[in-house]
């Protein structure tokens, strides 16, 4: 089997022991031992001893959605730092955004560095082997943001144990966009998807069938593959169509490339798409005008949402994107369930965690059955340059 390398990192959060319930907060990577104070319980089974927490962070770090998996590796690592009453010790991996990477990523973590949980994958496609890996080992995933409902379940419909999300579904997104074009007055719409790909043809679909509900009609419903670089056959159907909307449900640097097409034919239709348009590397001038569905907004006011990004901003000099947002849920999801368990024993923990309530960036999480939250989406704007926050819609 082909191994890849990984990057071993190795953190000490110093503290060295834990109290239950609350702690004051102490400096991130401060090294100052928490004691106990008086009255305070111990953790049960484990006199004094501290939680040790062995987490892989499996992530795209390079390929072609590499800004993913560093906003989510940064937020993550953010995360951990400020967790009191556990050790951390982490190891990351690449895996590429790809289905075999991300199985050669996650067996390297599992089977080589011990780890007993997962986070990641960013990309529906490379969490799916992922998940069939911590179902077998016993070891526990948390995706912050992988979409496509098949990642929590067996193809029985029994929900995968050791399997969780930190983000809403791609049903719920698809019927977002379309009801966005729908609100636009857009009455006829074409769908470019990338055919390879779980998780944007998952999209296409329910964006078409949701818009089609609504009402509309889908002109054009176009596949490409993943190499593909010339759209022009597919665009010339899109302009024969004369449609008014064009849903583009890829990941960032593929819409970059179709909407320098567009424009160099003069086609003009709104563009509206998902979750994966999401980068500093979107290239906005191309997409002026457009819309896309996303996790979070930077502008809330909440304080957890503010404070995540003035701390984000401080530490890597950027505004968090979603990524960041939901792998900072996801790691908090993991750490907050590990204490509530009072236990690093993935299938302890595994309970805990679907009995979970947080506070989270991304909104308020607590999990159905099939471990997926129920959240609202944040439909952002490209506008002069910018993305600018437009509306929240409820599911
Ligand atoms: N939802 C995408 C997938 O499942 C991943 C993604 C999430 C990308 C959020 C960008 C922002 O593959």
């Amino acid at each position: 089997m082909k191994r890849h390398l990984s990057m071993l990192v190795v953190l000490f959060i110093a503290m060295a022991l834990v109290v239950t319930g609350c702690q004051p907060a102490a400096p991130a990577g401060g090294g100052e031992p928490v004691a106990a104070g008086p009255g305070e319980a111990e953790p049960s089974g484990s006199e004094g001893e501290a939680l040790k927490a062995k987490i892989g962070i499996v992530v795209p770090l390079s390929g072609d959605v590499k800004t993913f998996g560093e906003s989510t590796r940064d937020a993550a690592l953010m995360a951990f730092e400020e967790a009191e009453g556990i050790e951390i010790e982490y190891v990351i991996a690449d895996s590429k955004c790809d289905a075999q990477e991300a199985f050669n990523a996650a067996n390297k973590v599992i089977s080589e560095d011990g780890v007993s949980f997962i986070i990641g994958e960013v990309c529906s496609s490379a969490s799916l082997p992922i998940s069939d890996l911590a179902e077998e080992f016993q070891v526990l995933q948390i995706s912050p943001t992988s979409t496509s409902p098949a990642i929590t379940v067996n193809e029985d419909g029994s929900t995968k144990e050791y399997v969780f999300r930190a983000c809403f579904l791609d049903p719920f997104q698809g019927e977002v966009m379309a009801a966005l074009a729908n609100e636009m007055g857009a009455t006829k719409a074409a769908v470019l998807y990338d055919v390879g790909n779980d998780y944007v043809k998952g999209l296409a679909e329910y964006s078409r069938d949701s818009f089609i509900e609504m009402g509309g009609e889908v002109a054009v419903y176009e596949a490409y593959t993943k190499d593909d670089t010339d759209f022009s056959g597919i665009l010339g159907k899109v302009a024969a169509a004369d449609v008014d909307v064009i849903f583009l449900p890829d990941y960032y640097p593929k819409v970059n490339l179709i909407a320098a097409q567009i424009q160099e034919r003069g086609i003009e239709a709104l563009l509206v798409g998902g979750d994966g348009w999401d980068s500093p590397e979107l290239q906005l001038d191309l997409l002026d005008g457009g819309y896309f569905s996303n996790h979070y907004s930077p502008y809330e006011e909440r304080d957890v949402v503010q404070n995540f990004v003035n701390t984000y901003r401080e530490k890597y000099g950027a505004t968090p994107d979603a990524l960041a947002a939901l792998a900072y849920d996801a790691t908090r999801i993991l750490i907050q369930s590990i204490k509530d368990a009072n236990s690093t024993d993935p299938s302890v923990v595994k309970d805990a965690m679907a009995a979970i309530s947080y506070e989270g960036i991304s909104g308020v999480i607590t999990y159905d059955e099939q471990h997926n939250p129920v959240k609202k989406a944040a439909v952002m704007k490209v506008e002069d340059g910018q993305v600018v926050f437009y509306k929240f819609v409820a599911p």
